[in-house]
């Protein structure tokens, strides 16, 4: 059993999530910072990553730092030394599952007392979430938020030697952390983190308060790590923000956009450039125009709209209207005529009408989106539309979730449909999990593709010929290597 908190005791603080000060960002250097030792060595490490890309790209960070201090992976939970579960906060049954998992992995602290038992990311930098895991899961060992992964070597020191409980969740408005190590999960695609944190605060929505101020990586910083990604041999980035078209807005020294940006790694050699997510909001015809002129990046655009009616992204605080939004699709599909344009949406916000809901479900025709993650309404202690009035029962909510699916799954036949008999450039994943000759990839347009082909092309971009087209992927055959 772990000695009760030592030197790491500080908590989270809703209210200071809130703030949005005027402060210069600062930007840390880890090799300056941090001081390695092997104390890592012999033992093993197994991550449970939830959420969004975002946390993806942390789970790679950490990962990195634990392999310096010495750790290997691996995914046999009773052969760990540390576990962490990497959270998300974004709707309530994303919460439970984590609070599940805990109860449930709580059994190998009685086989392995020495076992470090750790919570990181969104969940911790919620107050009222750190509050229950002090409280109810005292068998917790490690927790830390999304704003202090670079410190994780103490951490881990004084958890692992020291024996001392660790809690550190700030809640200010974080910095920029530069030359993080990371062990990625793929050697052909990357994730590239271009900017962190939000400050759209939309209502529903945890991640200004868990992921902080708006704050961009410096260009240079980045067309770096795009460049030696290129030369490691990497085939596609994919750039990473919560609201990536607000890119370099918060620059107080120079003008430079997310069109410049992309004008930038226009140029470079990496073959395929993906990002997300945009706000509709700050999409502007110069970014539109950039994507549309070189060849490296991909015409996908994953572009949010949570709502078709105008009253409902007023009370959500989406600051655009369903005509704005149709004319920016109009823009993008006139400057990339064959786009896959795939969403978000929210059913059930409080007080949407059967009239509201409408309004999406004609938004989603009008705009034939070829893909969608819909989600009904999670009520987020914190955020204004937590007390928002809700007078729509959830069976309701339920079942406009299932009109809405049958609308989207339609479309999601509908894009892969257009592919039928064509040749689409793949790049190869791995081999598929059920058929060992088959290997599956993701073509330009971000469509899965299934085909006979050696698993050594794994890493390469192939030419595969369209024979089939299903309603979540599509079937081929190896045209061409490339
Ligand atoms: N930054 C991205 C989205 C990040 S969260 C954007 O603005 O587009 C991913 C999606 O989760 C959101 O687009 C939204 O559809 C959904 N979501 C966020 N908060 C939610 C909540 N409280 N309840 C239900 N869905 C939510
Ligand atoms: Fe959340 Fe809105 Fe920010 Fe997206 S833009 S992360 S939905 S607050
Ligand atoms: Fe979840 Fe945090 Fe991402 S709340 S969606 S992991 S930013």
């Amino acid at each position: 059993m772990k000695k009760d908190y030592g030197q790491y005791f500080q908590k989270p603080s809703t209210k200071s999530a809130r703030k949005r000060l005027k402060k210069t960002v600062d930007t840390i250097d880890f090799n300056e910072h941090i001081n390695i030792k092997d104390i890592g060595v012999g033992k093993h490490y197994l991550i449970q990553t939830y959420g969004c890309q975002g946390n993806e790209a942390d789970s790679e960070t950490i990962k990195g730092i634990l392999e310096a201090l010495g750790f290997k992976e691996t995914n046999r939970e009773n052969h760990a030394d540390f576990i962490l579960l990497n959270t998300c906060a974004i709707r309530e049954n994303a919460e439970n599952r984590v609070f599940g998992e805990l109860g449930r992995l709580k059994q190998y602290k009685k086989t392995n007392p020495d076992l470090i038992l750790g919570v990181a990311g969104c969940m911790p930098q919620e107050e009222n979430i750190t509050n229950t895991l002090l409280e109810k899961y005292p068998y917790v060992d490690l927790i830390f938020g999304t704003h202090n992964i670079h410190k994780l070597p103490e951490y881990i020191e004084t958890a692992l030697l020291g024996k001392e409980r660790v809690i550190e969740v700030f809640s200010d408005e974080g910095s920029i952390v530069e030359n993080l190590p990371k062990k990625r999960d793929h050697d052909s695609k990357a994730w590239v983190n271009i900017m962190f944190g939000c400050d759209e605060f939309c209502t529903y929505c945890v991640v200004p308060y868990t992921r902080g101020k708006e704050r961009s990586r410096a260009p240079e910083s980045i067309i770096e790590e795009v460049k030696n990604l290129a030369e490691a041999g990497y085939n596609e980035v994919t750039l990473l923000g919560q609201n990536v078209n607000a890119y370099g807005r918060d620059f107080k020294d120079k003008r430079y956009t997310f069109a410049d940006l992309l004008e930038a790694l226009g140029h470079l050699d990496i073959p395929r450039v993906r990002f997300t997510t945009s706000h509709p909001n700050d999409f502007d015809e110069a970014a539109i125009k950039a994507i549309a002129k070189h060849n490296n990046m991909m015409p996908h655009i994953h572009l949010p709209v949570q709502s078709g009616s105008n009253a409902v992204l007023k009370k959500m605080n989406r600051k655009y209207t369903k005509e704005s939004y149709l004319d920016l699709v109009k823009t993008i599909k006139k400057h990339i005529p064959d786009v896959s344009l795939t969403t978000d949406i929210i059913v059930g916000f409080p007080g949407e009408t059967e009239q509201d809901f409408l309004q999406t479900l004609d938004l989603v025709k009008q705009v034939d989106f070829e893909g969608a993650f819909t989600f009904i309404f999670s009520a987020r202690e914190g955020t204004p539309a937590y007390s928002y009035e809700d007078n729509v029962s959830h069976e309701e909510k339920k079942e406009r979730l299932q009109r809405l699916n049958a609308v989207i799954n339609a479309g999601y036949l509908k894009g892969s449909q257009r592919f039928e008999h064509a040749v689409v450039d793949v790049l190869v994943e791995g081999v598929s999990k059920k058929q060992a000759d088959i290997v599956a990839g993701y073509s330009q347009h971000n469509k899965l593709v299934n085909f006979k082909a050696p698993a050594s092309l794994t890493g390469s971009i192939v030419k595969v010929k369209v024979t089939e087209a299903k309603t979540w992927f599509l079937k081929g055959e190896l045209h061409e290597v490339i």
